[in-house]
């Protein structure tokens, strides 16, 4: 039997292309896509009409990630845990643009306040159909000297305020759409004193993996990315000028991240053609590992 046939005189290239194109239709039809979309077996999610929650977008990745989702054409969630200013600027900048957008201060150490953070959005949107787990905080110290306050900050806020969001995630993002964990690249750099931020952060990758799997049928896609060096106060803070050069001269790019080059990989993941990316962390560094 040649490649291509089947006993039957079918070709298997044939039943390969259907199974496929089946499976994009089921996809398009839960988002409520276009036949041409269905017929050209792209993977909807992006754009117009959809809802999108960002964890931690008062500043930093989130800030960026929310403005460009906003663009793509999603109506957008801003959560902060302090800064309402900040979080109410972002909003101010998505309206002026065009978009659509609200902010709630919800800490998502809290999961009463991260579900409310998503029932708002449901009420102000009418559903979700992505949600960005991206608040996290960061404490560096030698194993020797790390508080047992710094260390319990982080688990609480990046093991524990992740998962919170990702509980409301998989119980509230509509069928076709996207979740996305926001891991770190330290969790293979392993540099002294990221102990605990590292270990935080991998949690980010094993969660992403497993509901990927727990959703199963749903057609939503979930992954995590893991960010390199990026000029936001969490990386900068601390840190000289000779520092920060230092780093960007060991990447290969020449420069640290921007918050933008983040937010691209994740409108990426959020759009039809990021679709097949399933359970997988895409690190997204500049090459710095
Ligand atoms: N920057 C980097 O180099 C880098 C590299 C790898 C991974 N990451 C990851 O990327 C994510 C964003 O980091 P970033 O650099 O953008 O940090 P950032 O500039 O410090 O911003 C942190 C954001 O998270 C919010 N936040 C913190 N704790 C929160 C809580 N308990 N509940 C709700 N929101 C909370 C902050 O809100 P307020 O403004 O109200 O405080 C702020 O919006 C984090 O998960 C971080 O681990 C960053």
């Amino acid at each position: 039997m040649t490649e291509g046939s089947n006993t039957n005189g079918v070709s298997r290239r044939n039943i390969l292309t259907a199974a496929a194109v089946g499976s994009a239709a089921t996809a398009a039809a839960a988002f409520g896509t276009a036949a041409s979309a269905q017929a050209s077996g792209a993977q909807p999610a992006a754009g117009a009409g959809r809802v999108a929650v960002v964890t931690g977008s008062s500043r930093g990745i989130g800030a960026a990630t929310a403005k460009r989702l906003a663009k793509e054409g999603f109506k957008i969630a801003v959560n902060c845990r302090v800064n309402r200013d900040l979080a109410a600027a972002v909003v101010k900048e998505i309206e002026g643009a065009g978009g659509e957008a609200i902010w709630e201060q919800a800490d998502v150490r809290d999961p009463v306040q991260v579900r409310r953070l998503f029932e708002a959005t449901e009420r102000a949107f009418g559903g979700v159909d992505v949600a960005v787990a991206n608040a996290g905080v960061m404490s560096l110290a030698p194993f020797s000297t790390m508080s047992d306050e710094d260390f319990d900050t982080m688990i609480d806020t990046n093991v524990k305020g992740s998962f919170n969001t990702l509980r409301e995630a998989a119980n509230k993002v509509r069928d076709g759409g996207r979740i996305i964990a926001i891991s770190s690249s330290i969790v293979q750099l392993r540099s002294p004193t990221y102990g605990p931020y590292a270990a935080s952060k991998a949690s980010m990758e094993i969660y992403a993996s497993i509901l990927a799997k727990e959703l199963a049928g749903r057609k939503i896609s979930v992954n995590a990315i893991a960010p390199g060096l990026v000029a936001t106060s969490l990386f900068l803070d601390g840190k000289t000028n000779e520092q920060v050069a230092g780093f960007a001269q060991r990447t290969p790019h020449g420069r640290i991240g921007e918050p933008a080059d983040i937010a691209a990989t994740i409108a990426f993941l959020c759009s039809q053609d990021g679709w097949w990316v399933n359970g997988q962390t895409i690190y997204s560094n500049g090459g710095v590992i």
